[in-house]
């Protein structure tokens, strides 16, 4: 085979604070022969996911990606080359794959290498019916049980897990509030998506607009945020209620690393009988197929709106993942990097 050039983007600095592009450091480098097991991926498309910067700065559910080494992504590819028995080339493959053109993988890691039917939509692999869509479907339906007529608040509503688990609760028969930062993204929620009411964290008082639109308490919380939202929600808890614990964004950027101090009102889950748990989207993996076809059945229907933001090119990796982190994202962060043959 020819020579293969490839660009990649590697882990320069552990991040302190937002991230930065000097964070990573471009490389250009070209691609060795293929051993057996392995197989050679074209890149189309990448997910962003807030969790990627827990990846550049420590152990977590995976051992931090060493400085120096390529940054990861949940990606969608074709392959280009295979050597490893079941994948052929022109196959669109998905797995965690390298901010690069081409990643070499023996399917190794977290998400393994999981060939996708012909003709899937790489965007909506990586948004719905990827990660995200995913982790919203868990964590409302197993996590958070809601029943029609239950109050369901989430935050982070306008991003990608928030969206569609507010979308999914709506199905179930809730009353559907949602907590974003913004006017525009508050509008959506409510226009839009289907939800009941929308808080804008940024302008106006979460306590106060907490108590006028769920006078009756909050029977489930999904919270993406953590720190003071999640405080105040538990300030307003119905008996029996259940808090599904996400995601806690609005302490990932903090410069002291830690996600810390916990809730102050965390003895409302006795007074109310409540609950608060937390979850990795991975637990439910088993379950992970009939889940897909049950998103693409409500995406179908018109039921579920899959929101995407889509950022271009490779080098516009680094700055399309801080976006997560100051709530420039509209939807479901992805980037795409070309289209399939
Ligand atoms: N448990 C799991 O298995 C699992 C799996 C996937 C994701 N997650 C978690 O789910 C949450 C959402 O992830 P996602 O991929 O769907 O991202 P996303 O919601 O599409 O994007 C992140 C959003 O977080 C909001 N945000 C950023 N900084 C904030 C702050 N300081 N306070 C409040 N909101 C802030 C921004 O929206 P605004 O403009 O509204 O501020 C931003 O758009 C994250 O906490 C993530 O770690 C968990």
């Amino acid at each position: 085979m020819a020579e293969i050039k490839n660009r990649q983007w590697l882990l320069a600095a552990r991040p302190h604070g937002l991230i930065r592009e000097s964070d990573f450091r471009w490389n250009e480098t070209t691609i060795a022969p293929l051993k057996d097991g392995e197989v050679l991926v074209r890149n189309l498309a990448f997910s962003f996911d807030p969790t990627q910067r827990g990846w550049m700065s420590m152990d977590t559910y995976m051992p931090a990606i060493p400085l120096g080494r390529v940054m990861l992504a949940g990606a969608v590819g074709q392959v280009v080359e295979s050597r490893r028995p079941g994948f052929s080339k022109g196959d669109l493959v998905q797995g965690l794959f390298g901010w690069e053109d081409y990643t070499v993988t023996a399917g190794e890691g977290l998400m393994g290498l999981r060939k996708l039917p012909s003709g899937t939509e790489p965007l909506l692999a990586l948004s719905l019916l990827g990660t995200t869509g995913l982790t919203a479907y868990f964590g409302t339906l197993t996590v958070g049980q809601p029943k029609a007529g239950d109050t369901f608040v989430v935050s982070g509503a306008a991003g990608a897990t928030g969206s569609v688990a507010g979308m999914i609760a709506k199905i179930k028969g809730c009353r559907v509030v949602g907590i974003a930062g913004g006017r525009e993204k508050c509008e959506w929620l409510t226009r839009e998506a289907g939800f009941d009411a929308a808080i804008d964290y940024k302008n106006e008082s979460v306590g106060e607009a907490l108590k006028r639109h769920c006078p009756k308490g909050i029977d489930v919380y999904f919270d993406n945020v953590g720190g003071e939202i999640l405080d105040l929600v538990l300030a307003r808890l119905a008996d029996g209620a259940r808090v599904v614990l996400c995601g806690a964004i609005s302490r990932y950027s903090d410069p002291s690393g830690v996600f810390g101090p916990g809730p102050k009102n965390y003895f409302n889950l006795i007074f109310h009988g409540a609950r608060m748990e937390g979850f990795l989207v991975f637990r439910f993996a088993r379950q992970f197929p009939e889940a897909i076809a049950e998103l693409s059945k409500w995406h179908a229907e018109g039921k579920i709106i899959n929101r995407i933001d889509l950022q271009h090119g490779l080098e516009n990796a680094p700055n399309t993942l801080a976006r997560l982190f100051t709530g420039a994202n509209f939807g479901k962060q992805l980037l795409k990097l070309a289209d399939p043959d």
